[in-house]
């Protein structure tokens, strides 16, 4: 735990402290030791408080709170998703998070979270296919080579071992850049032409592609037997990336049923179709992949138990590598109910 001698103060991770906190503990590791903080926290999922995430929908995009709360802490994250926002040289996704006392309500962390949100989702992933994913698998296919791309790729590696990718997206140059920005870290990176030819010998299909209405990123006849199917992102009401049928052929992994009927793939699918919860696989209780053939889908949207792992995990890391700034966030009279005597009291110093 951070030293608070001052109560006003709350650690603060600005987006450099998290570049630099990133690259100390090195990507591989950050994701596998983040993976693990989800791991521990999905095994006692049953102790959270949960809600679907609170969303507010416009036009263009959604910004939404993720609250969640395990009884001593309390976590949140605000995110937005716009698509159109790439084309105005914009993220598509930014984020930052607060992590709290619920003993006294106190935040105890206020970081930047659009980095950690790619960092969570991608050892989300790589979690999730550590059980669903044929045994062995070595070859992904990725279509939607955008910001969170590399960080799916390094996390695959990292905990599935996975080491040649099979790139495609609609605009070359972000596949481009993604086997750029991979280079020289153990891939064999093949950048394809159609989605058709990125699936072609993959035992994982990644899709992670933004766009505002349902697109058809794969179609059934490209999802052979014994895949494991990635899928990223579609994550909102009426943003999908997966034909219906390939969904009917699919053993579906969910994260919060209530949340991924709404957003997930499975929006598409009858209110009652059977999913199995992903806690429940990596707590022991349900199984994940039973044979060689079936076709497993986690159906990932991104649930606020993931970042609540994240804030834990970086919290955990600021004493010993002090990259944190002090943010004087709370007013905290040392006379609790003199608030207002305070801000007086700043006055009379103003003026001497
Ligand atoms: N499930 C989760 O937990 C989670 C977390 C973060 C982001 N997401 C979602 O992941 C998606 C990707 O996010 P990002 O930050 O990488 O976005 P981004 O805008 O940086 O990249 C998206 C890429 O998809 C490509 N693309 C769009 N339509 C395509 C198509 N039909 N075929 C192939 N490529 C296509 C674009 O050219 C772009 O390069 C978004 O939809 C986002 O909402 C999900």
């Amino acid at each position: 735990m951070i030293m608070q001698p001052k109560l006003n103060i709350v650690p603060f991770v600005s987006v450099d402290r998290m570049m630099k906190l990133v690259l100390a503990i090195g990507v591989e590791r950050f994701l596998t030791e983040l993976a693990g903080y989800i791991e521990d926290d999905f095994r006692r999922w049953e102790l959270f408080d949960k809600t679907p995430r609170v969303a507010s929908h416009s036009h263009d995009g959604v910004i939404e709170l993720m609250p969640t709360s395990d009884g001593k802490l309390y976590g949140f994250k605000y995110v937005n998703g716009h698509p159109k926002n790439m084309r105005e040289g914009l993220q598509t996704v930014t984020a930052f998070g607060v992590l709290a006392d619920v003993g006294n309500g106190y935040p105890m962390l206020l970081t930047e979270m659009t980095i950690l949100t790619a960092l969570r989702t991608a050892a989300m992933s790589a979690v999730a296919a550590k059980h669903l994913a044929p045994k062995g698998a070595r070859t992904m296919a990725i279509i939607g080579n955008g910001a969170q791309s590399e960080f799916q790729a390094i996390a695959f590696k990292a905990l599935t071992g996975v080491d040649r990718l099979r790139l495609y997206d609609i605009d070359s140059s972000a596949s481009r850049k993604c086997a750029k920005n991979l280079a020289g870290m153990g891939f064999d990176i093949t950048i394809c032409a159609t989605g058709q030819e990125a699936v072609e010998g993959a035992e994982i299909i990644t899709t992670v592609t933004a766009d505002k209405l349902s697109a058809t990123i794969l179609t059934d006849n490209m999802v052979g037997p014994g895949v494991h199917i990635n899928a990223v992102g579609g994550d909102c009401p009426g943003k999908t990336e997966l034909h219906r049928d390939i969904l009917l052929r699919s053993d579906i992994f969910v994260e919060f049923p209530p949340q991924t009927r709404i957003e997930g793939e499975i929006q598409q699918l009858a209110a009652d179709h059977p999913v199995i919860e992903l806690w429940q696989v990596i707590a022991g209780k349900a199984e994940g992949r039973r044979n060689g053939r079936q076709i497993t889908l986690f159906d990932s949207v991104g649930f606020a138990i993931e970042d609540f792992s994240a804030l834990r995990y970086v919290r955990d890391q600021l004493q010993a590598t002090g990259l944190y700034e002090e943010l004087d966030l709370l007013a905290d009279p040392d006379e609790p109910r003199d608030l207002f005597g305070m801000l007086l009291r700043a006055k009379a110093a103003a003026a001497a």
